[in-house]
């Protein structure tokens, strides 16, 4: 290509005079440089292009350029060099399928073959991994499986930048046989299956390594002083594998690190300061979710560079150091569930304004909210839940513009009056998590009130708090989950409920509120039967860069189901036979308040309902033998009532056991102490329609296989788009 522009130039160079001849014949050159090859492909790498092609079984983008009769330097993804041989095939993200044909490996020239995020699936071919010709090899986020080989390496091979990430591959790595791959940099094999030990020597032979990646498989075993060979290793992540034992010296002496990331292994020990120290050039330090115990080292306050520190899910104790306002890169700074202890005041959080994300919860943190934290504008995630915090946040709070999640619940903070005071002006917050706080006081009521514009979950649960359900909550227009559980709020449940147009998870249990169960209720949007078009609109995406942490992930598909509780109140009147529409409510629970008449028997029409209490109130009648067809529900309980009749035959009463019954003397059944007399009317087998219960057993079955948990598929795809955040409501009291 340089060649031909070069003699372009020297063409039209020659002949000044005639510069309208001479443009004319560059812009034929021009015309024919684009139209037809430079170089024609060689006839034997044609075929084994070819050869690769018929490897796949699903080749669509391919097919219409990857002719035979064509010139193969000029097909989609191929590079050719002047000789016309193969220099490149590039075909990341084409939807291919099928086998990688080994034919590839017979590309003499290959410098650079690309394959990633394909759906190719069989073996990596080993003329591939040992060919001597190509120099990167990227077969990353395909479907690719099997055991990789050793191989005797008899030449010395060109490989520069290896990555088989994102497959399925297994068992053993030959790592003795990259012996022969004497400039190999940079070795990408995580998120796979393979197992065996650490490869501690991988740098023995070959000191440049670069850049190893070994996350998401089953490496384990320790980590030995060999690995001090690796005297220029910047990139080192094996986060995710069993590996144990404590982290050598050796490891700090490659000071060259700038990524160290061993999360959610079995490391113990402690980080000595004159070793963290050595790593001055560190980025991110990840070494969470391991077993460290000891302090963190007064001498990171030395590591200039540090943007991301996470040490969450350790042992770790003593207090913070205050060398740590040192670190003023640092963006994200995670001690999650560790023993640290002390004053957050001996940290300047000032000198820290890069700070994005600071996720403290639950060590034993004590004193006041630390006023130099204040200083931190760009927050976006701030967790200090479960600790021994106290006192009154100050009207500096209104600086954290950024904030998109806000928790501290379970302190000791004080005065909610002026915290929501001076929060609900904030556009960016989404949940603010502050329950078990506020001893006492009382539900605030305000005059002006901005509203919270982006607020999607408030928890304001566990703080024992006097008044009544504000009106201010109506102006939550995007409010998603309400916890209020846990006060002692009375009052009535007010009629603007159902303008929530979001609100799917409502739990005002054990309070004192009293009436009757409102209509609105009843028609609460999201938990009446979703409408295609408002099903999750764009607006409640929500994301937040904490979930991101190994431990959280697996709660994100058990966590918030769309639930009404308004269990332990003092709720009068009967249920309203409106109950029915709420069809997609998962979970009912209206127990230990003063309902009195009869079940409705709507309530037959709530088929995704999973669980039903209804215990200790003062229901009467039969039980609706409606309630049969409701196939999911696994937790039953009317105990305590003054039901009548048998209790209905078939369909889930078969496996609810007898205290689900008990306390309804007037209730008769083969296996309670009433046993059905010739008076109580003859069991009522339950209505059921057998045609929608197969549909729905299968239903479940198909989505049980895909999910191996039984998890309906609304609540996937709700948890998947619009969850307010594991984080903060699907283990309520812990945040
Ligand atoms: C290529 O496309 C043709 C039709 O366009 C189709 O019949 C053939 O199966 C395709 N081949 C591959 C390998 O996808
Ligand atoms: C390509 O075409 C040549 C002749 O045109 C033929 O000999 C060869 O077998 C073909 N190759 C393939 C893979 O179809
Ligand atoms: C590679 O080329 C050799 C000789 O040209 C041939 O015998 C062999 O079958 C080819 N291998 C593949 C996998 O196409
Ligand atoms: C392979 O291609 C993908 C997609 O273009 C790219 O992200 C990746 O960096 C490439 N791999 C290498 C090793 O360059
Ligand atoms: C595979 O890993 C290499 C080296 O780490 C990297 O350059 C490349 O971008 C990765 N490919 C993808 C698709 O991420
Ligand atoms: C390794 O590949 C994965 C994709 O599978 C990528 O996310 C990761 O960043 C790569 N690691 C390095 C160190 O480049
Ligand atoms: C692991 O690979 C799977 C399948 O390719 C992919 O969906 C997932 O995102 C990858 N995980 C990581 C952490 O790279
Ligand atoms: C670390 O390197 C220093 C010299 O650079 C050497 O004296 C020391 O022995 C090394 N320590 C370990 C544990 O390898
Ligand atoms: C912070 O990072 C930037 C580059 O991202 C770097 O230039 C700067 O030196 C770092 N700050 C300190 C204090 O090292
Ligand atoms: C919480 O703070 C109040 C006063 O601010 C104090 O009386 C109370 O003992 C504290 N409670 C706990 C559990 O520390
Ligand atoms: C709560 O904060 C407001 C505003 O700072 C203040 O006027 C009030 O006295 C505080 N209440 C208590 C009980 O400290
Ligand atoms: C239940 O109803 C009976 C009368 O029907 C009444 O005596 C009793 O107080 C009621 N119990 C409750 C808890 O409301």
């Amino acid at each position: 290509m340089e060649k031909t522009t070069q003699q372009l130039h020297a063409s039209s160079n020659r002949k000044p005079k005639t510069l309208q001849v001479s443009l004319l014949s560059v812009a034929l050159v021009l015309l024919l440089f684009l139209a037809s090859p430079v170089c024609s492909c060689k006839e034997e790498e044609k075929t084994t292009l070819l050869g690769f092609l018929d490897g796949l079984s699903q080749a669509s983008a391919l097919n219409t350029s990857w002719k035979n009769d064509t010139n193969c330097c000029l097909w989609e993804g191929v590079t050719c060099n002047e000789d016309g041989t193969v220099m490149d095939v590039s075909l990341a993200s084409r939807g291919l399928e099928g086998h990688i044909s080994p034919s590839l490996g017979n590309l003499t020239s290959l410098l650079r073959l690309n394959l990633s995020g394909n759906s190719l699936s069989g073996g990596l071919p080993p003329e591939l991994l040992w060919s001597s010709s190509i120099v990167v090899l990227d077969v990353s986020f395909n479907k690719l499986s099997g055991e990789f080989n050793k191989l005797p390496s008899t030449h010395e091979l060109a490989m520069k930048v290896i990555n088989i990430s994102s497959n399925f591959f297994t068992g053993y790595f030959p790592f003795a046989t990259l012996d022969g791959m004497k400039n190999l940099a940079t070795l990408n094999m995580s998120n796979n299956s393979f197992t065996g030990k650490f490869p501690s020597t991988v740098c023995v032979d070959k000191p440049f390594f670069v850049v190893l990646d070994l996350s998401y498989n089953q490496f384990h075993g320790g980590i030995l002083p060999e690995l001090g060979n690796c005297s220029i290793l910047r990139v080192l992540k094996a986060g995710h594998n069993q590996l144990s034992g404590t982290l050598p010296a050796e490891l700090f002496n490659i000071t060259s690190l700038e990524h160290l990331s061993f999360p959610n292994n079995h490391f113990h020990g402690k980080l000595y300061p004159e070793h963290l120290v050595k790593l001055s050039k560190l980025v991110v330090l990840d070494l969470g979710g391991n077993s460290l115990n000891g302090e963190i080292p007064d001498s990171i306050g030395q590591l200039k560079m540090l943007e991301e520190l996470h040490l969450d899910y350790n042992n770790m104790s003593g207090e913070l150091p205050p060398s740590l306002s040192n670190c003023s890169n640092l963006t994200t700074f995670i001690l999650r569930r560790n023993n640290f202890h002390g004053k957050l005041t001996n940290v300047n959080f000032s000198t820290l304004s890069n700070l994005k994300i600071l996720d403290f919860r639950l060590n034993k943190f004590t004193g006041t909210f630390p006023e130099s934290l204040y200083s931190c504008s760009n927050l976006v995630a701030l967790r200090l839940s479960l600790n021994r915090l106290h006192g009154q946040f100050s009207s500096r709070i209104k600086n954290f513009k950024s904030l998109k999640f806000l928790a501290f619940s379970d302190n000791n903070f004080t005065n909610i009056t002026n915290t929501l005071q001076m929060l609900n002006s904030s556009t960016t917050l989404s949940p603010l998590i502050m329950g078990g706080n506020f001893k006492h006081e009382t539900m605030p009521d305000y005059d002006t009130f901005y509203g919270f514009k982006n607020l999607k979950g408030l928890a304001i649960n566990d703080c024992s708090l006097y008044g009544n359900l504000p009106n201010w909550l109506s102006k939550l227009k995007l409010l998603q989950a309400l916890l209020l559980n846990n006060n002692q709020l009375s009052g009535p449940i007010p009629a603007w409920i159902n303008t929530l147009n979001f609100l799917f998870y409502i739990d005002m249990s054990n309070n004192s509120l009293t009436g009757d169960i409102p209509v609105a209720l009843m028609e609460m949007p999201m938990l009446e039967k979703a409408k295609p078009d408002k099903i999750f609109p764009d607006t409640i995406v929500f994301w937040l860069p904490v979930y991101f942490t190994p431990f959280l992930q697996y709660r994100t598909t058990s966590g918030l189901p769309r639930m009404i509780n308004l269990g332990y109140n003092k709720l009068t009147g009967v249920i309203p036979p409106e109950l029915g529409q709420l069809k997609e409510l998962l979970t009912l629970n209206l127990s230990f308040n003063n309902l009195y008449g009869e079940i409705p028997e709507s309530i037959g029409n709530l088929s995704n309902l999973q669980v039903l209490d209804l215990s200790y109130n003062n229901l009467t009648g039969a039980i609706p033998s409606t309630l049969g067809m409701l196939h999911f529900l696994s937790k039953f309980n009317i105990s305590n009532n003054d039901m009548v009749g048998p209790i209905p035959t078939g369909g889930q009463f078969s496996t609810f056991p007898d205290s689900s019954f008990v306390g309804n003397p007037k209730l008769c059944g083969p296996t309670l102490a009433h046993h059905c007399s010739s008076t109580d009317a003859a069991a009522v087998p339950v209505v059921t329609s057998t045609e929608q219960h197969i549909d729905k057993v299968i239903f479940a079955i198909a989505f049980g296989i895909f999910f191996g948990l039984g998890v309906l598929y609304d609540q996937m795809v709700l948890y998947r788009y619009i969850y307010v955040g594991p984080v903060c409501f699907n283990y309520n009291r812990q945040q």
